[in-house]
């Protein structure tokens, strides 16, 4: 049987969050420089969004460059946002098309003012979409996240617009770049490093991760596949017990 057949339409996570990784060794491996491996990983987060959207999986959250990797030689940090850059204005015209919204989260003033200004306009053309929601991880960290947040209540306090007895489970989240926007129920990192690296350290709280030796230039649809399989798969018990959540 082959692997869509295998994966329960009925049970998809709404929300997938991928840590693509691997773009540097992928290259190397082939002679080739770092930026090579960045390009064909473009190719795969177009190839994620066409099986979420045939899936009917609604929101799509890639790491595609993080505060931590500001640190990377000037060249590769400049070719990656390049990249960026050709690749908004490659697929604008099919995002349109196929109904995706682009959101970014990040430190957006960090970003050189060229992929800015055409991140702000990609958000803005794309913002009446509703098939699938596709949210970039720009210049992001989850430290970074959760300390604006505070900030921001902090200043919302001081302001009087809410009281430190408002502060909730249910209203915290609100104030994340994430707000309006449910939890990762899965998780795929990719090229077998097995951690989160500062990614959305508050989301994933409850999420289910997946790791895979693969390098995300050569992570493709039935790669993403056997990630579904194996996330439902598994039980979900949120601290109850086995007998509890089978009833
Ligand atoms: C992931 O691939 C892409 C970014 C972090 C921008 P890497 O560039 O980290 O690839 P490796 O880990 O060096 O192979
Ligand atoms: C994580 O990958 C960040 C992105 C995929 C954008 P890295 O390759 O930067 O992670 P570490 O440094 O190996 O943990
Ligand atoms: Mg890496």
């Amino acid at each position: 049987m082959d692997l869509l057949e295998q994966i329960d339409k009925t049970k998809l996570p709404q929300h997938v969050a991928f840590i693509m990784d691997g773009n540097g060794r992928w290259a190397k491996k082939r002679g080739q420089i770092r930026i090579f491996g960045h390009k064909k990983g473009v190719s795969t987060v177009k190839e994620m969004l066409t099986v979420a959207g045939n899936l009917g999986i609604k929101y799509v959250t890639v790491y595609a460059f993080s505060t931590e990797n500001w640190n990377r030689p000037v060249d590769e940090v400049g070719g990656i946002m390049s990249l960026l850059s050709k690749a908004i204005d490659d697929e604008i015209d099919n995002m349109m098309k196929n109904g995706v919204r682009v959101s970014m989260i990040g430190e957006m003033e960090r970003l050189p003012k060229y992929l800015r200004e055409k991140v702000t306009y990609v958000i803005e053309k794309t913002k009446n979409n509703t098939k699938l929601n596709f949210i970039v991880a720009l210049s992001y960290s989850g430290r970074w996240d959760i300390v604006e947040a505070a900030r921001q209540l902090a200043k919302d306090c001081v302001d009087g617009k809410i009281s430190p007895a408002d502060i909730s489970y249910d209203m915290f989240p609100r104030y994340l770049s994430t707000a309006n926007v449910p939890d990762p129920e899965l998780m795929i990192r990719t090229s077998g490093e097995s951690r989160i690296s500062n990614f959305l350290l508050y989301q994933l709280a409850y999420s289910e991760l997946y790791f895979t030796d693969v390098l995300w230039p050569d992570f493709n649809s039935e790669e993403f596949y056997k990630a579904l399989i194996s996330y439902q798969n598994r039980e979900r018990r949120f601290g109850k017990t086995s007998e509890q959540v089978k009833k």
